[in-house]
């Protein structure tokens, strides 16, 4: 997911300031670059060294530092960002915004900014219900300011109610929708399916396959970053969830199924789960034992087939239906029929043979295999390759729309 954007990160004076390494981690993960604000209060939770670390950058503390005033003023800090977030947001800091105050450099820059302002506000459950906290929330909301939570849940100081921050994916996610809302899939929902499948033998055993993710994510975090509403329905990988994307985790082709056919309608669908084609007839209840004689061929059966059941799904058929062909020869042909069989619009055939290193691979070469039509990419990297196809997709659905 690439954000490619500068987020000017204030980190106030409350414990929830320990998340912030994480959400400095997953905002430029995300491929944000951040600039941090440390308040006094904030390095009390959190060092400045732990987010210059992550930032590679200077944390700014000081309004009257000469250094920090030299490399960067205040007024430059905030005209310098795309967007604002201030995580944890305490009482005190609502309080200093909404009365205009300007009394050190995390003030004053957030007074100086123009730039749109997130707030994750994080304080015990008393300060946030009193009516003193109610009212600055109010007037920073007739601000435009976006707030993210405060979540329910128990509190560092014992108590239980709302006033945890978010957790930095929610943060993050409310990031990557707001700068995606003005994408060119924005307003558009998708269903991705990523990872192979495990369709299991007994309790500890499964059939599955060399499938890593990397592709599906990569696809599901290049839609999202074109604006589009998506879901992930992902098989067991160790992938990392992508940034604003809503992750349906499956272990199984029947679960990846039933998690696809309810997330429709989908304007977008695209296939690139390695799904397991057979499971087991009859999964033991029991972990099966050796007993020196060769283990009777296990009995499959068919899986049922998601790409065709979406194809096949009536006035419920995503607009733009992309499978996926993985082969090992013949690859056109074979993704032609898979293409009609299949009823999809695209198919994308890749080669699969052990030694073209695409099952777990960075790369990929793909043919984007239409029914008339077949275009030949060249070998790109599976990131490039998702954001070549989010690309076509905008370019197909603005033609059509
Ligand atoms: O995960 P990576 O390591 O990054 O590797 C990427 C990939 C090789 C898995 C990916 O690029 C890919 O090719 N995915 C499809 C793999 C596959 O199962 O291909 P297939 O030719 O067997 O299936 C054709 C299409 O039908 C695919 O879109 C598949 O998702 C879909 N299918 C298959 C069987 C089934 N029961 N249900 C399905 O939906």
């Amino acid at each position: 997911m690439i954000i490619d954007k500068r987020i000017l990160l204030v980190v106030t004076g409350g414990i929830a300031a320990y998340k912030t390494p994480e959400l400095v981690r997953q905002l430029t993960k995300a491929g944000a670059r951040v600039r941090v604000i440390l308040t006094k209060g904030g390095a009390q939770f959190v060092t400045p060294m732990t987010l210059e670390a992550l930032t590679q950058d200077t944390v700014y503390q000081d309004l009257f530092s000469l250094t920090d005033e030299n490399s960067m003023g205040h007024i430059e800090l905030s005209r310098d960002a795309d967007l604002v977030i201030v995580a944890p947001a305490t009482a005190d800091i609502m309080a200093k915004m909404a009365a205009g105050m300007a009394d050190d450099l995390a003030t004053t820059a957030l007074l100086a900014t123009d730039k749109p302002v997130i707030i994750a506000p994080a304080m015990n459950v008393r300060m946030w219900e009193h009516p003193a906290t109610r009212d600055n929330l109010k007037t920073l909301i007739s601000r435009d300011i976006t707030i993210i939570g405060p979540d329910e849940g128990d509190m560092a100081c014992g108590e239980y109610g709302m006033g945890r921050m978010s957790a930095p994916e929610e943060i993050v996610e409310t990031a990557v929708r707001f700068f995606s809302a003005s994408g060119r899939l924005s307003g558009k929902r998708a269903i991705v399916t990523s990872g192979p499948t495990h369709e299991a033998i007994d309790p500890v055993r499964y059939i599955a396959n060399h499938s890593s993710g990397k592709q599906g994510h990569a696809i599901a975090s290049a839609l999202a970053a074109q604006g589009c509403e998506v879901t992930l329905v992902s098989g067991p990988t160790n992938q990392s969830n992508p940034a604003g994307v809503h992750v349906v985790p499956v272990r199984t082709a029947r679960e990846m199924l039933a998690a696809c056919v309810a997330s429709l309608p989908a304007d977008i669908a695209v296939c690139a789960a390695a799904v397991a084609d057979w499971r087991v007839s009859d999964e033991a209840s029991q972990k099966m034992k050796k007993d020196g004689k060769s283990l009777a061929p296990l009995e499959l059966c068919e899986n049922p087939d998601i790409l065709k059941t979406l194809g096949n799904s009536g006035t419920q058929r995503p607009g733009l239906l992309v499978g996926f062909a993985a082969e090992t020869e013949n690859i056109i042909d074979n993704a032609r029929v898979k293409l009609s069989t299949k009823n999809c619009d695209w198919v994308l055939a890749n080669d699969v043979s052990s030694d073209a290193g695409t099952f777990g691979g960075e790369h990929n070469t793909i043919h984007l295999v239409q029914q008339d039509d077949v275009e030949d990419w060249p070998r790109l990297t599976k990131d490039a390759v998702a954001e070549k196809l989010a690309s076509r997709i905008a370019d197909t659905l603005e033609e059509t729309s």
